[in-house]
Formats: C-alpha cells, sequence, structure tokens
C-alpha cells in the first residue's frame, strides 16, 4: 500500500514522477502528492484525490530536476490533503515519503514535541521528517540513517533536504523498494513498472539498507553503514503491458489475457509424453520435496481461493493432509513444527506484509518454503526457499484476474510433480491431466467469445441489493472467489457458501429474487448442488447456474444458464472463475463504479 518515487537528474522531473506515480496508483489513490528540489527551496504539492488531481494542480512551470512523489492508501489519519505525503519537517528543509507503518511513531511524536517540533499532519510519517531535522549535522544520509535506528515498523522511504540540493536518500525494512539507473539519472520506486518507461537497469534494495542517489552515482550501505556492492539486473518486460491496449479497463484486458499467461506459465513445464512437469527450478530440492509428509498453504484473499483448489487438488494427487491458512491468522497460530513439511506461500505480488511473515514464521518453524508469485525480483522471491512465477504479466487492475488463474495452474502443476516424485500416480494418469491442462487455454478463448449470457445475468444482478454464489468441492473456492470479485468491484453484497451448508444458517436470507449464482459442473458433487438449488428454487430465488455445455437438464432448475465448455472437472473451476470475473465486471461497468481502482482497496498490501 502506497507508491512512492524519486528521481534526480537533468531534466524537469515533475512529468516523470507523475507519471511514475500513475503506474503504482494501483497501490493506493486516495491522495499523492510531490515534492521537487530546484537546488535552493522545496517545493510540496499534495492533495487528496488521485494522481490526476495532483496533476490538475501541479504547476507546469517546475523545472526542479530532483524529487519525490507519494500516492497514499491511508492508514493513520483520514485521506486528505494534510496527511497527504510528502511530509516535512518544521523548516521546510526535509521531505519524506514514506510506504510503511511507524509502529512507534507516537512515543517519537511526543518526543519531539517536546522539544518543540511543530506537526501537522495526523500521520505516523510526519514523525520522520522532523527526526531528520533532529538527526541532521551536516549529512543527510547519517541523518536519515540515526532517524531509521530509532525507528519501529516497516518502511520504503526517499528523502530530500534543501541542505544537500543534489541527493536523494532512501531506505527499506519490510516493504518494497528498486533503484533504477539512467543516463544522468537515477530514479527509485516502490515496483518496475514505475520506471521502466525510463531503464530497464535496477538494483533490488534489501531490509535494512540505505541508498544515496545522484545524478551520476548510486551507493548502498547498511544502516549500520557498511558499504554493500549491488549488482545491476536488466529487467525485461514491455513498456506496453503497463498500458490498457484498447481495452476499457485492466481488468478486462487481463481478463482477456489469460490464455496468454496460462500458456506462457505452462510453457517449458509440461511434458506432456513423459506425463511429468519439468520444474527446473525445484531440482535441488526433490530429496526434501519427496519426503514432504504435510503442507500448509498461506496466502491472503483471491491467492488464498487459489490455495484452497490448491488443497483439493494436493490431497487428492498427495493423499497427504494439506492446510490452508489465511496468512494474516497463521502467523499468529500456535502451530506445529514444520519438519517434513512444506509451506506453499501464495502471492501474486510478493510483497503481502502478512503472506512475508508467515512465511518468515513457517521458516522458524523448519518448513521448508515455497512462494508461488507473479513478480520477478519481489521480496517473496527473495526470502522463499523455492519459488515457482506464474508468467502472467504484469496485473494493474486491483481485483486479480489472470494471476489467479495461473496460480491454480501452478498448484495443478505442482501436484503432478510432486505425485509423479513420489510415485503415486502412473504416467498414464497423468498425461491425461496434462492434456487436459494444455486445452484450458483454448477453452476460455471461446468462453470470452460469447459472453452475451454473461452481460445479461449481471444486469440481472444489479437489480438487487445482494447475492449469493454457491458451490460444492473445486466449485466451492470458486463460489468464494466470484462473491470477492462481486463485492470488491461493483460493492454489491456478496457471498460465498459451500452449497451444502445452506440449510445450516444462509438460507434464511434467499427471499424472492435474490440472485444465487450456482456453479454446477458435471463431475461428483453435480446432483447434491442441483438438490441445493431446488433448495433456493423453493424460496424463489432467482438462480443463474454454471453449467457445462452438453449439460441439458441443468435449465429445467434454474432461470438462467451460462455454459462453459466440457472439460475434465479438475479444470472446470478455472473456466468458472473467468466466467464469474466478467460477471462482476459487467456489474461493476453497469453500476458505473470505478473498476481498477475500487474504494478503500489497493493491489499490494504491504502493510499489515
Ligand atoms: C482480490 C485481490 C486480493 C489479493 C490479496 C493478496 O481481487 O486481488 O484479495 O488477492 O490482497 O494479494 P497477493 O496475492 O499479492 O498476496
Amino acid at each position: 500500500m502506497c507508491g512512492i518515487v524519486g528521481c534526480i537528474g537533468n531534466r524537469s522531473v515533475t512529468p516523470i514522477i507523475v507519471e511514475s506515480l500513475k503506474r503504482l496508483e494501483y497501490r493506493g489513490y486516495d491522495s499523492a502528492g510531490i515534492a521537487t528540489l530546484n537546488g535552493a527551496e522545496i517545493d510540496i504539492t499534495k492533495t487528496e484525490g488521485k494522481i490526476a488531481d495532483l496533476e490538475n494542480i501541479l504547476s507546469l512551470t517546475n523545472t526542479a530536476c530532483v524529487g519525490i512523489g507519494h500516492t497514499r492508501w491511508a492508514t493513520h489519519g483520514i485521506p486528505s490533503s494534510t496527511n497527504a505525503h510528502p511530509h516535512a519537517d518544521c523548516s521546510g528543509s526535509f521531505a519524506v515519503v514514506h510506504n510503511g507503518i511507524i509502529e512507534n511513531f507516537q512515543a517519537l511524536k511526543d518526543e519531539l514535541t517536546s522539544k518543540g517540533h511543530i506537526f501537522s499532519s495526523e500521520t505516523d510519517t510526519e514523525v520522520l521528517a522532523h527526526l531528520c531535522e533532529d538527526c541532521y549535522n551536516g549529512d543527510l544520509e547519517s541523518a536519515v540513517r540515526e532517524a531509521l535506528l530509532r525507528v519501529e515498523g516497516s518502511y520504503a522511504i526517499a528523502v530530500i533536504s534543501d541542505n544537500e540540493p543534489d541527493v536523494i536518500v532512501a531506505a527499506r525494512k519490510d516493504s518494497p523498494l528498486i533503484v533504477g539507473l539512467g543516463d544522468g539519472e537515477n530514479f527509485l520506486a516502490s515496483d518496475i513498472p514505475a520506471i521502466r518507461k525510463y531503464t530497464n537497469k535496477v538494483m533490488y534494495i534489501n531490509d535494512g539498507e540505505i541508498v544515496r542517489l545522484t545524478r551520476d552515482n548510486v551507493t548502498v550501505s547498511t544502516l549500520q553503514g557498511v558499504n554493500v556492492e549491488r549488482l545491476v539486473t536488466i529487467v525485461d518486460g514491455s513498456v506496453q503491458d503497463a498500458e490498457r491496449g484498447g481495452y476499457e479497463h485492466f481488468m478486462l484486458k487481463e481478463i482477456h489475457e489469460q490464455p496468454k499467461a496460462l500458456r506462457d506459465t505452462m510453457e517449458d513445464r509440461l511434458c506432456e509424453l513423459e506425463g511429468s512437469i519439468d520444474f527446473k527450478e525445484l531440482r535441488p530440492f526433490e530429496d526434501e520435496i519427496k519426503n514432504i509428509e504435510g503442507i500448509t498453504i498461506i496466502a491472503c484473499g483471491t491467492s488464498y481461493h487459489a490455495g484452497i483448489l490448491g488443497k483439493y487438488a494436493l490431497e487428492d494427487l498427495l493423499r497427504i493432509p494439506v492446510k490452508v491458512e489465511y496468512s494474516s491468522e497463521f502467523r499468529y497460530n500456535n502451530f506445529l513444527s514444520g519438519n517434513r513439511s512444506l509451506a506453499i506461500c501464495i502471492s501474486q505480488s510478493g510483497e503481502t506484509a502478512d503472506t512475508l511473515a508467515a512465511m518468515n514464521e513457517a521458516k522458524a518453524q523448519g518448513y521448508l518454503t515455497l512462494a508461488i508469485t507473479n513478480v520477478v525480483g519481489s521480496t517473496i522471491t527473495r526470502k522463499a526457499d523455492e519459488i515457482l512465477l506464474t508468467k502472467s504479466g504484469m496485473e494493474i487492475g486491483v481485483a486479480a484476474t489472470k494471476t489467479f488463474t495461473a496460480q491454480i495452474l501452478t498448484l495443478y502443476m505442482l501436484g503432478i510433480y510432486v505425485a509423479r516424485l513420489k510415485k503415486l500416480i502412473d504416467v498414464e494418469t497423468s498425461r491425461h491431466i496434462i492434456t487436459s491442462m494444455k486445452s484450458v487455454p483454448g477453452l476460455i478463448e471461446s468462453l470470452l467469445d460469447n459472453i452475451s449470457d454473461i452481460e445479461k445475468a449481471s444486469s440481472r444482478i444489479c437489480e438487487a441489493d445482494c447475492c449469493y454464489f454457491i458451490g460444492r468441492g473445486l466449485s466451492y473456492p470458486i463460489a468464494l472467489e466470484g462473491a470477492l470479485k462481486m463485492k470488491e468491484i461493483s460493492y454489491i453484497k456478496a457471498e460465498g457458501f459451500p452449497a451444502g451448508e445452506l440449510k445450516h444458517g444462509p438460507l434464511a436470507l434467499i427471499t424472492a429474487g435474490t440472485p444465487v449464482i450456482a456453479i454446477v459442473p458435471k463431475g461428483k458433487t453435480y446432483y447434491k448442488t442441483l438438490g441445493n438449488i431446488k433448495e433456493v428454487k423453493a424460496r424463489n430465488a432467482f438462480v443463474i447456474a454454471i453449467a457445462n455445455a452438453s449439460d441439458d437438464e441443468i435449465v429445467k432448475y434454474v432461470d438462467s444458464v451460462i455454459k462453459i465448455p466440457d472439460i475434465d472437472e479438475l479444470f472446470s473451476p478455472m473456466l468458472a472463475a473467468v466466467v464469474l470475473q466478467l460477471l462482476a465486471y459487467y456489474a461493476a461497468k453497469d453500476i458505473g463504479a470505478e473498476i481498477d481502482q475500487p474504494r478503500n482497496l489497493a493491489k499490494s498490501v504491504t502493510v499489515e
């Protein structure tokens, strides 16, 4: 949450910072600001609202060549221009942008106030500006270092000072920070896409490190003052990834990118003939993986829903217990030793604070940790024992779509991989699964070619003030995900239930006309779910079924049917997920909601 950027060069930095902030806006968008330094003094412009609002009030004649910027997702203090970053000290000599939470800010604030510092915002961040002022003794880097040694919590910060007009100092602990290297100019940002337009050369900054940027030089050192040699990484990924490419919203573009994301995630990994999965990256761990006796999947939100599907598939293939835990719960639970256990930590961003902390806990308990993530170089990739990348390309819409189906695919591939290692399935069986797996992208393409039933169903849902999603077995996590997508972008109240649980309480919510979306592909639980559909129909619910193309029976029991192509039961959740993403998308569009940036949410939750 929150995005920070900085730039020091020989040209006006204002347009660069604005452009970079736009690419970070998915991290938070309730207020934004920028501080520039023109050699003599700091100029701060900030406002409540989005980057576009900031852009409207920025001076076009600002020629300053040094600056920092921020897009905020409020934690301490309401969204307002006063609480927006950058924050300054009493004299206006220091400006700070910050992503994270300073946990001991109140104690520091009290101390600084008693020394005569005057605070103007309700934020935790402002203490950093006053601390820098307090610690400054002729060297900005030393002042930042000294200030940070007094701070508890998480941060990625950037600081400028009119005392040293040709320097930006930045630092990180538990919040992401990268540096971009240009020609006579250097950049910093919360993530690579923010500055990808300006350079493809990056340095990853680690926890506990401070970085000093001038136009021509970047130095990295630890908080304790030990110099660090940092390699430069050349990144790929095109600038176009961050464009809408003719689609009205990033979310719609990303839904349509799913066939490619899945093909890329499978590429070079599926060996159909041998009936095996080639995860080269896991080879060094084969012996350990072979001996795994239990698995815990740890994730938040949509990644958690992928985790539930992973549990069902992994238990089926591996015949060992698989638990799924919310990261925020796992990290505070009294869990058992992770001896001979694998912790699979799923995070598309690789930066979710709760998942990172839970992974650290799991490691400390002796689990072997495996991260599934979409972001190369993200914090999780540098902390996990093993990494499996989904190759979905950059996801900008706040609602996860293509990364979700790629996570499911990766968990399935992992299941086959481990099952073959443990010799639990034969070549024939895994070959059969792989053949179906390979057909998924093409089937999603055909589904995306005909969406009129989905649009119709979404307008029906928009007429109601709530809706419910039901499913059993593999369709249950998809019901949860369908409800999450619906509520997060359309703001329609939506809940997902295991269909069999309806009669244990939720049935009381059903009244005449209530939309119930039943995910009911052919498979083990088909007739059981049909029974649950009858239960809600008996209460006059309006039932929309997501069913297989060859299912001619379902139409007798429901009000509306959205068909998905026929495929092995294991893979129908991936097809149903695409339908539910579109259902939420069109409902949000009907309502006129801000689809790519839903209220109160941010894409990457980097605070606890
Ligand atoms: C919902 C959504 C969130 C994320 C959750 C975890 O559409 O995107 O629920 O899934 O914040 O994020 P990652 O996967 O980045 O750890």
